[in-house]
């Protein structure tokens, strides 16, 4: 139950990201200013759903992995830190301030500046999501063939 809790909180959390970096390259590639501002507020609505689905993903990873020594449990348990700072220290102060420029329609170089550098944070945090999720499927393989294997028999 906690591997499913864990896993289904990662896969909202990846595909809330996949949707903001959707969502904001139509906006701004094809749409007017006034949907770039519905955007903005979306996304900083959506981080706070974001949020909460990481931490439940990452705490239950903490929890599931205590005790458990293994390159892969090493290697998600850095990306999680790096995906926390990431989240906390970058996107979040970027969306709000993001939001806070067009709301007064200040669509200028620094608003630019800074969708830039929060989309390319955002590919990075997606990025380190799919390793998680990959390395995650890859340590319940062995589990999921035995239960496998344990139904055909029957
Ligand atoms: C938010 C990023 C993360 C995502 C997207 C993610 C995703 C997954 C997925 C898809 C699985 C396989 C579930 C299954 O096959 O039923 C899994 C398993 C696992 N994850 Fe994560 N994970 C994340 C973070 C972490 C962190 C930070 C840790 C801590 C080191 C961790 C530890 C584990 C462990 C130990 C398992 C195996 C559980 C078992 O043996 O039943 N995960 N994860």
């Amino acid at each position: 139950m906690r591997t499913i809790i864990h896993a289904g909180a990662g896969t909202v959390a990846m595909i809330l990201i996949a949707a903001f970096l959707t969502a904001t390259a139509i906006s701004e590639l094809f749409l007017d200013d006034a949907a770039i501002l519905s955007v903005k507020k979306a996304i900083l609505t959506g981080l706070c759903l974001l949020i909460p689905f990481l931490a439940i993903a990452g705490g239950s990873g903490f929890s599931l992995a205590r005790g458990r020594h293994s390159p892969s449990i090493e290697k998600k348990r850095r990306r999680m830190k790096i995906i926390a700072a990431n989240g906390l220290l970058i996107l979040l102060p970027l969306a709000i301030l993001l939001y806070l420029r067009a709301t007064s329609g200040r669509f200028d170089g620094l608003f630019y500046g800074m969708q830039m550098l929060e989309v390319l944070a955002g590919i990075f945090q997606l990025s380190l999501l799919v390793l998680n999720f990959r390395d995650g499927r890859r340590m319940t393989r062995g589990k999921r063939l035995a239960a496998a294997k344990t139904l055909n028999a029957i």
